[in-house]
């Protein structure tokens, strides 16, 4: 409840024991009907909503006529029980109404471009250009108190655990994290930039060094990267280092942390969370970020194909690739034509091809009849433990390709089966990745986390003879399919943290050069440690049922990383960029709008 001061109260507060009490409301008007004589206005605050009676009597009647969704209004009044049978009972308010006795128009409003009491659809460039009133909205005024109750209880839970809160600059050296910096040009030191942090992992790192044990930090970050609707070019973390731990301190510390925001905030308690290993996460959903609201695993049968005439199969095999399968329940009920588009949106996630098999009661038929008979349909259900009715889809390739695919069909399946409940929560952790994978472009090793990260023991053995088979101490926080947060035990000895930028293919002036002040750090007493970051933009968008974190955030980019209210980014004066030592490049055609 929104706090009262004197008579004034807000709109959600009044209740039928307030009967005869003489108040003031401030709020914005939701909704104005005209009913037999009587004006009924419905007056908003963030609070909830009140029925405000304007009598032709009185002479405050004159200006209710006049009134219009959204003005700004006070009313002064007095609360009386609605007469029976015209109680509301969806409002908590819903039993009492005011009495006008005087109204004052604090301001009026242009007739809003959309309707501000509903939560209908409205395009989402317009809901950005007019924000202020799209965060008027039932929905957006939910989800962002929701935000709060959340970080607030985040934090409370960090200081229960002894973490300090500590700051860390938004001017900082360009450190990469995997995406490109925004640069700020420096005025005093002209040709010179400082970039925004990414994250604040070595402030973080260099805090530890600093003897604070525990920090946290509800951080800004930064990234230059494409966006999608869980990414935005300015996001959140819930940042947090800890001395002296182990990869379980920090789980614990982080599993206790989310089990204590769902109790607090939505009253939900939740299970532990359970632990895969990279591998396994891959082999059984192909993907290091499962959704484990279902089941539906993968399910390798390859051997069932080790003798088969089917030509694209054999050659999978013969190159020591894999045959995968894949569930589909109540699949059988499939058209020859929706099989086809299921293969084509299989292709568009990178599938070579689709093969199905339809479990029907009249006995199997597939897209590969010829080589798929009665025998290795009933092979092939007790493999992946299908029943009557189902279909099986099998995607054969190298077996990361297929995996790849058959994860993202699961998903596809879990969408269409309606096993992918907004309310139900899954989380899980995903542990011992590798410690490099190899970049796309180049082909040679890079960090698959960041180049902090410390191997698992006994890894460091391999650095020089199989450095691709290291493995590292990383973990990985999912819910619901989405990566909620990623961390890690870091290097903390400076000649080890040299050796990774070394086989990163960093030179020596180039170590010096970009991280020379951390090594340096590093050489005075850096203690074990470790952390975490938490995406809590995405935590909040899960939390509230939504499918894009621009609806949990108050101010979001659009999909082409424009702030389409204040209409950012802009040119600037060239005085501006004199100053700054800069000049323009030929202008570009500025982006319009934006689809999504
Ligand atoms: P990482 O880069 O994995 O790790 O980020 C951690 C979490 O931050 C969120 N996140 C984003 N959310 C919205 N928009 C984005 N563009 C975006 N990028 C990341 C995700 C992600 O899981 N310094 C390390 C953490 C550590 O090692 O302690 C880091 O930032 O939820």
């Amino acid at each position: 409840m929104v706090s009262d001061f004197g008579s004034r109260r807000s709109c959600g507060a009044l209740r039928a024991s307030d009967e005869g009490a003489v108040v003031e409301l401030n709020g914005w008007i939701n909704r104005r009907r005209d009913h037999g004589g009587l004006i009924f206005v419905d007056l908003r605050d963030r609070d909830g909503i009140t029925q405000i009676v304007f009598d032709p009597k009185q002479p405050a009647f004159a200006d209710a006529e006049r009134l219009r969704h959204e003005d700004v209004l006070r009313v002064n009044g007095t609360v009386r029980k609605r007469p029976i049978g015209t109680q509301n009972a969806k409002l908590p308010t819903g039993d009492i109404e005011i009495g006008v006795d005087r109204v004052d128009v604090l301001n009026r409003s242009l007739v809003p471009p959309f309707a501000v009491n509903t939560d209908d659809d409205v395009e989402e460039n317009l809901r950005l250009e007019y924000r202020y009133l799209d965060l008027r909205r039932p929905r957006l005024q939910r989800n962002l108190t929701i935000r709060h109750r959340i970080v607030k209880a985040m934090r409370d839970y960090f200081d229960s655990r002894e973490f300090l809160e500590i700051e860390t600059p938004m001017l900082i050296k360009s450190t990469p994290e995997g995406a490109r910096d925004y640069l700020v040009p420096s005025r005093i030191h002209p040709g010179s930039f400082y970039a925004l942090p990414q994250s604040p992992q070595l402030l973080k790192q260099i805090l530890m060094i600093a003897g604070f044990g525990r920090y946290m930090q509800i951080a800004r970050c930064m990234r230059d990267e494409d966006l999608r609707a869980d990414r935005q070019p300015e996001f959140t973390q819930v940042d947090v280092e800890m001395s002296f731990c182990t990869q379980d301190d920090v789980l614990e510390i982080m599993e206790t942390c989310m089990r204590h925001v769902w109790h607090e905030v939505l009253g939900v308690h939740l299970p532990p969370f359970p632990r895969l290993s990279h591998a396994q996460a891959l082999e059984r959903y192909g993907t290091d970020k499962p959704d484990l609201r279902f089941g539906l695993e993968l399910t390798d049968v390859t051997q069932i194909f080790a003798h088969t005439e089917f030509v694209v199969f054999a050659s999978v095999v013969r190159a020591s690739g894999a045959v995968l399968a894949l569930r589909y329940p109540g699949g059988a009920a499939l058209s020859r034509r929706d099989f086809d588009a299921l293969a084509e949106i299989a292709k568009g996630h990178g599938a070579k091809g689709m093969v199905w098999v339809s479990l029907d009661a009249g006995g199997p038929k597939s897209s590969a009849a010829k080589f798929i008979d009665a025998a290795t349909a009933e092979l092939l259900r007790e493999a992946v433990g299908a029943e009557n009715g189902d279909a099986i889809l099998l995607f054969a390739d190298a077996r990361g390709a297929a995996a790849s695919v058959a994860g993202k069909m699961r998903a596809e399946i879990g969408e269409r089966c309606s096993l992918r409940h907004p309310g139900d929560f899954a989380f899980a952790w995903v542990t011992d990745f590798p410690l490099f994978e190899r970049d796309e472009e180049s082909g040679l090793p890079a960090p698959a986390h960041h180049p902090f990260t410390a191997p698992g023991e006994g890894q460091w053995d391999l650095i020089d003879t199989d450095p691709m088979a290291m493995r590292a101490q990383h973990y990985d926080m999912v819910l619901n399919g989405f990566e909620l947060g990623s961390g890690s035990i870091r290097i903390h000895k400076p000649q080890f943290q040299r050796r990774i930028f070394e086989m990163l293919g960093l030179t020596e002036e180039q170590i010096e050069q970009r991280f020379g002040f951390f090594v340096k750090a590093l050489d005075y007493g850096a203690p074990p440690h470790g952390g975490m970051a938490l995406g809590i933009d995405r935590i909040v968008m899960l939390a509230v049922g939504e499918t894009s974190i621009r609806d949990v955030i108050a101010f979001p980019k659009n999909q082409m990383a424009r702030d389409v209210m204040m209409d950012a980014p802009t040119s600037v004066p060239e005085s501006l960029l004199r100053d700054l030592a800069l000049r323009s490049a030929a202008p570009v055609p500025r982006p319009q709008g934006g689809a999504q």
